[in-house]
């Protein structure tokens, strides 16, 4: 599959969040830093599944127009995933960036986004999938863990994967701390590869993403 970005210079963003948004931050620091030109992109939106996040607060901080779509307000998952749809389309986003959105997304939302939708995991997948990754690496006793930057598909953190890094599980490690070291490199690698996708598009070629 060939990339599929607009051929505008600026690459339009939408970021998702649920929780503190520290990779939102990033992003957001990068663009302020670099400037939109040279980054390659600008967020134009931040949505969230939840109020009262500090993702959102950044988000407000940051001047940036704010959503939030919870599904307790939608009559099922398949009307909340067709409400948030809409709303980021609103938007027109280029690329939709998943940064800690603790929710699966539905067909709607990857017939819309699907290939230009990218999330970010703290783990090296296929290992430890899911809501507890951090945890799950921990209780299994692996050695190293890390970060895992992947295009979202309709499973559960199984879409093709763009970057990941490393990051060693100390002896003395509890889940707070290893999910905080592994933050520090995940916002790096978020930030080097949104920036690279925006600026130089990217390739699909089965399950391997090959940035340009
Ligand atoms: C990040 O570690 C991200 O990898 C994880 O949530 C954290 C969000 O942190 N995402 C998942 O676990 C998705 N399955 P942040 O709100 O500070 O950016």
């Amino acid at each position: 599959m060939a990339e599929s970005l607009t051929e505008s210079a600026v690459k339009r963003l939408v970021v998702l969040v649920s929780g503190s948004g520290s990779n939102l931050q990033a992003l957001l620091d990068a663009v302020a830093e670099m400037g939109p030109a040279a980054y390659g992109a600008e967020i134009v939106a931040v949505g969230a599944d939840r109020d009262g996040i500090e993702g959102l607060a950044r988000a407000e901080r940051a001047g940036l127009p704010t959503f939030v779509c919870r599904v307790k307000d939608h009559e099922s998952r398949e009307a909340w995933d067709a409400a948030l749809t809409e709303v980021v389309a609103s938007h027109e986003p280029d690329l939709v960036v998943s940064a800690g959105f603790m929710k699966l997304l539905g067909k709607e939302f990857l017939a819309r986004y699907g290939g230009r939708l990218i999330n970010n995991h703290p783990a090296l997948l296929p290992s430890f999938p899911g809501t507890h990754a951090v945890r799950d690496a921990l209780a299994y006793g692996v050695k190293v863990t890390g970060c895992t930057v992947h295009l979202v598909d309709d499973g559960v953190d199984t879409g093709p994967i763009i970057a990941q890094a490393v990051v060693e599980i100390r002896d003395e490690d509890d889940e707070d701390a290893l999910k905080e070291r592994i933050k520090e490199v995940e916002r790096r690698v978020l930030v080097d590869v949104v920036g690279r996708i925006a600026r130089n598009g990217y390739r699909i070629e089965g399950r391997k993403v090959v940035i340009l």
